[in-house]
């Protein structure tokens, strides 16, 4: 997608240097747009825990060239454990989205026969680059059968806006390009049909409110940044057409892990007739297991995140600033579980289907 006019991804590795991967630091969004340098593995992990880069399928890309800088730093004669080692290492630092985990087995088991470094360094550049390239494609796709729903919408109320309703940032700064909850977003607007996202600001981290309002106003599409707590009115009042989210971990019954506070929109949907998609890719599945609510490991982020927000001042720097009384524990858990009867469907790259186990396998059924 374009910034200014100019088409970035969120990852690519550095023109003049390819044992340099280039990032958007997010952090710094929507006030500077920084590139970062990222030179080494340990750097790589520290950016996706820190989250310097985020949302799920974007930290799979992360963790792919992160594999590849691993394998160009490993010692020639220990290249194998040291991959493991530092596999094991990028795992842990986002425990919820599944996109890290997906990533780092499929590059392991690409390992398992090679015999020299050498070797090694081509296997992880291949497999991050025709990830990167597969994932920009699904999203894609996933903007595609997302339009179709948006059609709907609009032939039900020609001439006026259909409004979506969207938590976190599930845009192209989350993925590799296009994003999955934003993709029919624009989809739809490059089609001429008018939208108006309403953009959940997303406590703590202000994803929404920093980044994808940024990513729709780049584009051209009008929306209206909103605090978390406002969407169930504008349900109540015929205000949201549907919801669209985006998913860190979706089982194969149809649970979907997201940001946290995406369960009460579904809850507000639900109780007022409001269509609640998910979008993802099969990349944020986790074919191993049906329980949601049980089963997926919910990242418990710093307290800090959630005393402290963060600004442009009026001098234009960026400052953190004490929210809370200094004293007041903080708890932050950064997703919370969706269960499937809440979910209206689920469009990935290969079509739309109900939230259940028989339509997910319908569409993917080499997961049966
Ligand atoms: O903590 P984050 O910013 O990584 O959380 C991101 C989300 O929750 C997104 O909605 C999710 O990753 C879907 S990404 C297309």
């Amino acid at each position: 997608m374009k910034i200014q006019g100019k088409a970035y991804q969120t990852i690519w590795l550095k023109e003049d240097n390819p044992e340099i991967v280039q990032i958007i630091d997010q952090r710094a969004l929507p006030h500077q747009f920084i590139i970062e340098d990222i030179h080494s593995c340990e750097q790589m992990g520290v950016a996706i825990k820190d989250m310097h880069l985020r949302g799920a399928p974007c930290i799979g890309a992360a963790a792919a060239y992160g594999m590849y800088l691993a394998a160009l730093e490993a010692p020639e004669n220990d290249f194998a454990n040291y991959l493991q080692q530092k596999g094991d290492y990028l795992n842990q630092t986002r425990p919820t989205a599944v996109d890290l985990a997906n990533t780092i087995r499929a590059i392991s088991k690409k390992l398992v026969a090679c015999k020299t470094k050498k070797e090694a360094i081509k296997i992880c550049l291949t497999y991050a680059i025709e990830a990167c390239v597969e994932s920009v494609e699904h999203c894609r796709l996933i903007g595609v059968h997302g339009l179709e729903i948006i059609k709907k919408l609009y032939a039900a109320k020609p001439n006026e806006p259909v409004n979506i309703l969207t938590h976190c940032n599930a845009g192209w700064m989350a993925c590799v390009d296009y994003g999955t909850a934003t993709s029919p977003i624009y989809a739809a607007h490059d089609a001429g049909i008018p939208v108006h996202v309403w953009v959940d600001e997303t406590r703590p981290r202000n994803q929404g409110a920093r980044i994808t309002a940024f990513e729709l106003l780049n584009h051209g599409v009008p929306h209206t940044v909103i605090p978390d707590n406002v969407g169930g009115h504008l349900m109540q009042h015929q205000q949201v057409d549907m919801v669209i989210v985006g998913s860190d971990r979706t089982t194969r019954t149809g649970d979907v892990a997201n940001k946290i506070g995406t369960y009460l929109k579904a809850l507000a949907a639900k109780d007022n007739k409001v269509p609640f998609y998910v979008a993802l890719p099969h990349s944020s599945f986790d074919w191993s297991i049906r329980d949601g609510i049980k089963e997926i490991p919910i990242e418990k982020r710093g307290a800090n995140e959630v005393s402290y927000i963060q600004g442009k001042a009026k001098d234009g720097s960026i400052q953190q600033v004490l929210l809370t009384p200094e004293n007041s524990p903080a708890l932050n858990y950064a997703f919370d579980v969706t269960p499937a009867h809440l979910v209206t469907g689920i469009i990935t790259e290969r079509g739309v289907c109900a939230a259940n186990e028989a339509a997910i396998l319908g569409l993917f059924p080499e997961y049966s």
